[in-house]
C-alpha cells in the first residue's frame, strides 16, 4: 500500500470559531504532518511523532514553510458557463438572456462538453478546490462529461443537469417530462458511482413552470439522497418575476417551500432579499443558503447578510458562483466575503473563513465525515498554500506576527498561485497539471532521511 507523510504548518478545524481567536475550533501543528494511505488519512500531527512510526515505504514530501489544509470546497458554481466568466455590463436577468443562455446552447456539443469538463475540473484544482457543487447544461450529456471528467481525476464532485421548461430559448428547454426522464437516468447513471453525488437541480422558479416543479418534486421524494440545488433571491427584478408568475406563494421562499423541495439537502444559492420570514422557514427546514460573494458584486445584486441567518438560525456556506463569480479561487471568493460583510458592519475573522472553505462548508454538504477536515479516515483531500507566494505577499508577510494575520494576508491577497500542491484522495494533482515546471516540495524517502 503507497504511503505518503506530507510535512508542514498543518491546520484543521474542529468547530465553528466563536470568536476571532477561538483556537478550540482548530487544531495546528507547527511541525505538523499528514500520514496518507493510500487515498485515506491515516494520522495527523507532529511530523516527529509520525517520521518515527514510518516504515521505509513511506515517501516523505516536505512541504515547510507552506501550510497544509483539507482541500477547499465550493457549493454552488456553473461548469457550462467556465469561458463566460467576466461578461460585461448587465444585471441578473439581462446577463442571463444576452450571455449565459448563449454559451450554455454550446453545450449541445459533446466534444465542447468534454473539453470544458476537463477545463473546469483542472482550474479547480489549480486553486486549491477539491469538490465542488455545480450546475451542469439542460443537455444529459453536459452531465456525463461533468462526472467523466471528475472520475478522471477521482474527484468527489456534486452536480446535475439544470431543468428548464420556460423562459428560455428553445434550444434550452427541456419538458417537464423530459427534465424528469433524463434526471431518473442520470441518478442512475452517477450517484453514487465512486465519488460522484447527483444533484436535482431545477434552475430557478422563474425557468421552471409549475408542471416541472412537480416532478422536481418527485424527483426529490424518490431520491432523498441526492442533492437539491436552486436559485432564491439573488436580484429584486428576479423576486419580482419569479413571485408574479406563482401568484399564491407567500414569498419566492414559499414557491418552492410549496412543493416540498426545502430540507437539509437543499441548497440555495444567493438568498439575499429574503424576509424574516423566509429565512425562518429555511431554518425549520435545515436548508442551506449559499453565499456567492464575487458573483453578487459583480452582477450587481446585493449584500448577502450573514448576521440575520445567525440569528435565525439557519444554515449557510460560500461559493464562487462562477462565471456570475469572477474567480474559481475559494481564497479570492473570501477576500470579497469579507468586503461584503465589512460593508454591513459585519466582521469575517481569519480563522471562520478558512473554517467556512473547509469544514463549514462540508458541514453545508452533510459531508464532515469524509472531506472538509483533516483526521484519521476522512479522504486524503488536501490542499498546501503558500503564503509568500508572490513578491507583494512575502513583503507584507515579513511583517506578519500570528497565524490569524497570516491566514488573513493568504486570503485577501492570494489566488492559484498560492496553492503549491493539492492531493486528491491521496494523489497529488496541481504539480502534474503545472508539468513539466517543478513544484516546491522536496520529495525524499524515509529510508533516505534515517541515513542522511
Ligand atoms: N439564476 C438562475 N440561473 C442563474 C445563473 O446561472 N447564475 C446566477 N448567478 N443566477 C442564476
Ligand atoms: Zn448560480
Amino acid at each position: 500500500m503507497s504511503k505518503l507523510l506530507l510535512r508542514g504548518r498543518v491546520l484543521t478545524f474542529v468547530d465553528e470559531p466563536q470568536s476571532a481567536d477561538d483556537a478550540s475550533s482548530y487544531r495546528y501543528f507547527e511541525d505538523g504532518a499528514v500520514l496518507v494511505e493510500h487515498d485515506r488519512i491515516a494520522a495527523v500531527g507532529d511530523y516527529a511523532a509520525l517520521a518515527s512510526a514510518a516504515d521505509v515505504q513511506t515517501q516523505i514530501v516536505d512541504h515547510r514553510p507552506n501550510l497544509i489544509l483539507p482541500g477547499l470546497i465550493d457549493t454552488h458554481l456553473h461548469f457550462p458557463q467556465t469561458q463566460a466568466i467576466a461578461s460585461y455590463g448587465a444585471q441578473l436577468l439581462e446577463w442571463l438572456n444576452t450571455y449565459i443562455f448563449v454559451e450554455e446552447q454550446k453545450f449541445a456539443s459533446t466534444a465542447h462538453a468534454d473539453f470544458i469538463a476537463g477545463r473546469f475540473m483542472d482550474e479547480l484544482l489549480r486553486n486549491g478546490t477539491t469538490t465542488a457543487a455545480a450546475y451542469c447544461s439542460v443537455h444529459r450529456e453536459s452531465v456525463d462529461a461533468y462526472f467523466a471528467a471528475a472520475e478522471k481525476r477521482n474527484m468527489l464532485m456534486i452536480g446535475g443537469k439544470v431543468m428548464m421548461d420556460c423562459n428560455a430559448p428553445d434550444a434550452l428547454r427541456d419538458t417537464a417530462q423530459s427534465g424528469y426522464d433524463d434526471t431518473k437516468a442520470l441518478i442512475a447513471k452517477w450517484h453514487g458511482r465512486g465519488r460522484a453525488h447527483y444533484a436535482i437541480s431545477p434552475r430557478f422558479a422563474i425557468t421552471s413552470t409549475p408542471g416541472q416543479m412537480e416532478m422536481s418534486r418527485e424527483l426529490v421524494r424518490e431520491h432523498p439522497e441526492c442533492y437539491v440545488q436552486t436559485h432564491l433571491s439573488e436580484n429584486r427584478d428576479e423576486v419580482t418575476y419569479a413571485t408574479s408568475l406563482y401568484p399564491s406563494a407567500k414569498d419566492y421562499t414559499d414557491i418552492y417551500a410549496s412543493y416540498d423541495l426545502l430540507g437539509s439537502k437543499m441548497l440555495l444559492g444567493h438568498c439575499i432579499f429574503l424576509s424574516d420570514r423566509e429565512i425562518s422557514a429555511l431554518a425549520e427546514s435545515k436548508s442551506v443558503a449559499v453565499f456567492c460573494p464575487t458573483s453578487n458584486l459583480f452582477l450587481g445584486s446585493g449584500l448577502f447578510d450573514r448576521d440575520r441567518f445567525r440569528k435565525l438560525g439557519a444554515r449557510y456556506s460560500v461559493a464562487t458562483d462562477v462565471g456570475g463569480g469572477t474567480s474559481f479561487s475559494m481564497l479570492e471568493t473570501m477576500a470579497e466575503a469579507y468586503k461584503v460583510l465589512h460593508l454591513q458592519g459585519q466582521r469575517l475573522s481569519p480563522f471562520n473563513s478558512y473554517y467556512m472553505m473547509t469544514l463549514g462548508n462540508a458541514r453545508a454538504l452533510g459531508l464532515e465525515d469524509r472531506i472538509g477536515s483533516l483526521h484519521a479516515g476522512a479522504d486524503a483531500d488536501i490542499t498546501v498554500l503558500d503564503s509568500r507566494a508572490k513578491p507583494a505577499m512575502d513583503l507584507r508577510m515579513q511583517t506578519a506576527k500570528t497565524l490569524a494575520e497570516e491566514l488573513f494576508i493568504l486570503q485577501t491577497m492570494g489566488d492559484d498561485r498560492s496553492v503549491a500542491e493539492v492531493y486528491v484522495a491521496g494523489k497529488p494533482m496541481k504539480s502534474n497539471l503545472n508539468k513539466p515546471a517543478a513544484t516546491n516540495a522536496r520529495v525524499e524517502t524515509a529510508l533516505e532521511l534515517q541515513t542522511a
